[in-house]
C-alpha cells in the first residue's frame, strides 16, 4: 500500500488498508457515536476503528474501545498516543506507547489534486503561498501544506486541547526533503510547536502528511 510508515520513526506503528476490504465491528459506544450517519461515512469510521485496534495489538495493547472525543478526537486508552485517516480508498493509522520519544501523532492523508486557489487563499499564509510559488506549483504544493496542518493539528490536540485554525500556524516545508515544522501565530502563540517534526510524502496518488511531537 501507500507506506504512510514511512512519515514515521521507529516505534510508531502504522496500518493501512482500503476501508472496502476491512472486516470490523464496532463496539456499542463506537457504534452509537455514527448511528445517524449516511453508510459512507459508518465504513471509513469502523475501518479507522478496526485498524485502530490492530495497531494497538500492534503495541501489546488490548483492542478495547476508542470513544469519539469532544472535539471528534479519538480517545486512546491510557499510555497510547495515535491519529486516524481517512479518503476515498485509504484508511490509515499510527500509533505509539508514550513514555518514550513520542508525545503526540498526527497523521493526514488527501489525495493527490491541486487545491482550488479559493481554499489555497483560506490556509495558506502570504509568507507560506510566497514559498510555494517559489517552487511554481502553489495549488498543487499547496495540497502537501494542507495535509500538513491537518496532521499537526491532530497531533497537538490531544496535549493541548486547543483548537488552531490555519491562520494560527505557519508551517515552514523544505519540498528537498519532505520534512516541515511549524509555529504559533498571534493569539495561539502560546501553544508550543518546537518539538513537532513532520514529514509529507506523495505516493500512488495520495498525499501524505505525519507529524510528532517528541517528548520534553
Ligand atoms: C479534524 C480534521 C483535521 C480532520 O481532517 P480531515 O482531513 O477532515 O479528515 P481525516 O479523515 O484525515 O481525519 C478524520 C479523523 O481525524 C480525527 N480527529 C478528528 N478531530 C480530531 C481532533 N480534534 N484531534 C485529533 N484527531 C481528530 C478522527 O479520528 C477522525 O476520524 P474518525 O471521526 O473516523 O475518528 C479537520 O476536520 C479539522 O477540523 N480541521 C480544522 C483544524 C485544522 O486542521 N487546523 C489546521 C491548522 S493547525
Amino acid at each position: 500500500m501507500t507506506r504512510a510508515s514511512a512519515l514515521f520513526p521507529s516505534g510508531v506503528v502504522v496500518v493501512e488498508a482500503d476501508p472496502a476490504f476491512v472486516e470490523g465491528r464496532l463496539h456499542p459506544e463506537e457504534e452509537a457515536s455514527v448511528a445517524a450517519a449516511v453508510e459512507r461515512r459508518r465504513r471509513e469510521f469502523r475501518a479507522g476503528r478496526t485498524l485502530a485496534r490492530d495497531a494497538l495489538a500492534l503495541l501489546g495493547v488490548a483492542p478495547v474501545a476508542l470513544p469519539v472525543g469532544e472535539r471528534r478526537e479519538p480517545v486512546w486508552p491510557d499510555g497510547v498516543v495515535g491519529s486516524i485517516t481517512h479518503t476515498r480508498g485509504y484508511c490509515a493509522v499510527a500509533a505509539a506507547r508514550t513514555g518514550g520519544a513520542v508525545a503526540g501523532l498526527g497523521l493526514d492523508v488527501e489525495p493527490d489534486e491541486p487545491l482550488k486557489e479559493a481554499l489555497l487563499d483560506r490556509i495558506a499564509l502570504p509568507a507560506e503561498r510566497d514559498r510555494l510559488a517559489r517552487h511554481g506549483e502553489p495549488t498543487r504544493l499547496g495540497r502537501a501544506l494542507f495535509c500538513a496542518k491537518e496532521a499537526l493539528y491532530k497531533a497537538q490536540f490531544p496535549g493541548t486541547r486547543r483548537f488552531l485554525g490555519f491562520e494560527d500556524v505557519e508551517v515552514d516545508l523544505d519540498l528537498a526533503t519532505g520534512r516541515f515544522t511549524a509555529r504559533t501565530l498571534g493569539p495561539a502563540s502560546d501553544v508550543d510547536l518546537s518539538r513537532l517534526v513532520g514529514r509529507v510524502r506523495v505516493a500512488d496518488g495520495y498525499v501524505l502528511a505525519g507529524a510528532v511531537i517528541g517528548s520534553d
